[in-house]
């Protein structure tokens, strides 16, 4: 008889991503010829813009090659003025082209940790940071926030408990996916305090950086002079330049030895693509020109979200600052039912929405079982249609019981 194969834990762990394991009900509900409006991924509508398609379009050379493994040296210098136009200072040298954000927290988890070594997240957070430690063997510690606060940070004693021997870092997400948080300068200097007290790296997720609405300001951990030897920034073209396919990110550290240490495994997967590298150098080096339009379009979008939730009974959400996405508690037992219910038992004018159930952004058990995460991704009309539907299917799901 043959052996059986095992895979091993850290495979048979890893969760789903929330955020796909319904896409099978989907495409049902889309046979049945359902009109859907999907709030479930942060894939934004918007056009990629021309530069970039026009730069993939006329690309004339006779080899689509390997690049340099930190990078073609004219996309680290376009990251360079990028950064350099949010006032952070980053050499060439100091930034590594990624296959996106993703590979950019991969190669950041596991060059600070050891499997096992712990990394302290703000949960909700981001859900693949889940997929992301179990590759790196690394255990996320949680610190709760509520949407009662609009999910802003505990005070620093109870983020100062949750450290351990093992604790090598920080990892802080700002503004928020999926709370549209932005945190305050406050709460950021006390991440630095707590990270230098306790000799910890910072790892800062700021795909989102643009994206703050109603006059808040962004600050960077960069942004903190005591901060910058011990973060390192993870940073991609995704969401700003809606080019989420084009898989172009960075890592950037003023740390030597994270970049030495990231430098090899950059080497290892050899290079990131070189066509979308080169694609997306017009727009890094003006970024401003074309983010500032788009934030306007999505704060449009984020009222219209928010305006909608307003008239649902018994929900409960702070109205997002930043990013593209509102964590929103329902009056409902099981968000994950109600979203397995919207796509195959319920349709208002043939139309119904889907959602991510919010439990898969947080680490702890059994929290954020009544919540959802929304990706205000489409028009503003679209979206006011949207919560209109999610207004009648909660009454309609209500009544069941
Ligand atoms: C907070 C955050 N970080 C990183 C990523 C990774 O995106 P990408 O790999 O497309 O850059 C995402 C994508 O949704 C995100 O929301």
């Amino acid at each position: 008889m043959a052996k059986i194969l095992k895979t091993s834990s850290r495979a048979i762990n890893a969760p789903l991503s929330p955020i796909r394991k319904f896409v099978p009900l989907l495409q049902k509900a889309k046979k049945r010829g359902l009109d859907v409006f999907e709030l479930h991924i942060g894939q934004p509508d918007l056009k990629t813009p021309a530069a970039i398609l026009n730069k993939i379009k006329n690309f004339d050379e006779k080899i689509i090659r390997y690049t340099p493994s930190n990078g073609i040296p004219e996309v680290q210098s376009a990251w360079k003025k990028y950064f350099k136009d949010f006032g952070i200072n980053f050499d060439e040298s100091e930034i590594i082209i990624t296959v996106a954000g993703s590979e950019a927290i991969v190669f950041a988890l596991t060059t600070v940790c050891d499997p096992g070594d712990e990394v302290i997240v703000f949960e909700p957070f981001y859900t693949n940071y889940n997929g992301f430690s179990a590759m790196a063997g690394v255990k996320l510690v949680p610190v709760r926030t509520l949407v009662s606060t609009g999910f802003h940070l505990p005070k620093r004693a109870v983020i100062e408990k949750k450290i351990s021997k093992k604790t090598k870092a920080i990892l802080v997400c700002n503004p928020s996916n999926p709370t549209g948080t932005v945190y305050s300068k406050k709460e950021l200097q006390m991440i630095v305090d707590v990270a230098k007290k306790h000799d910890l790296f910072i790892l800062a997720d700021e795909v989102y950086r643009e994206f703050v609405y109603d006059g808040e300001k962004h600050y960077s951990i960069m942004d903190f002079p005591k901060a910058r030897l011990r973060t390192i920034i993870l940073d991609s073209v995704s969401k700003r330049f809606s080019a989420c396919g084009v898989r172009i990110g960075c890592l950037a550290s003023k740390n030597k030895d994270v970049i030495n240490g990231a430098t090899k495994f950059a080497q290892a997967r050899l290079s990131s693509p070189m066509v979308e590298q080169l694609a997306t150098v017009p727009l890094l080096l003006n970024s401003k020109a074309y983010t500032k339009k788009i934030v306007k379009e999505y704060k449009k979008r984020r009222d219209a979200v928010y305006e909608g939730l307003q008239k649902i009974p018994g929900i409960q959400c702070l109205k997002p600052k930043g990013a593209f996405y509102i964590t929103v508690k329902l009056p409902v037992k099981s968000a994950e039912d109600f979203t397995r219910w919207l796509l195959a038992k319920f349709s208002y004018n043939n139309q119904t929405v889907m959602l991510a159930p919010a439990a898969g952004f947080y680490a702890s058990k059994g929290l954020g079982k009544d919540e959802i995460r929304i990706a205000f991704v489409l028009s503003a009309p679209k979206m006011k249609q949207a919560m209109k539907v999610l207004r009648i299917a909660l009454e309609k799901y209500n009544d069941k019981f």
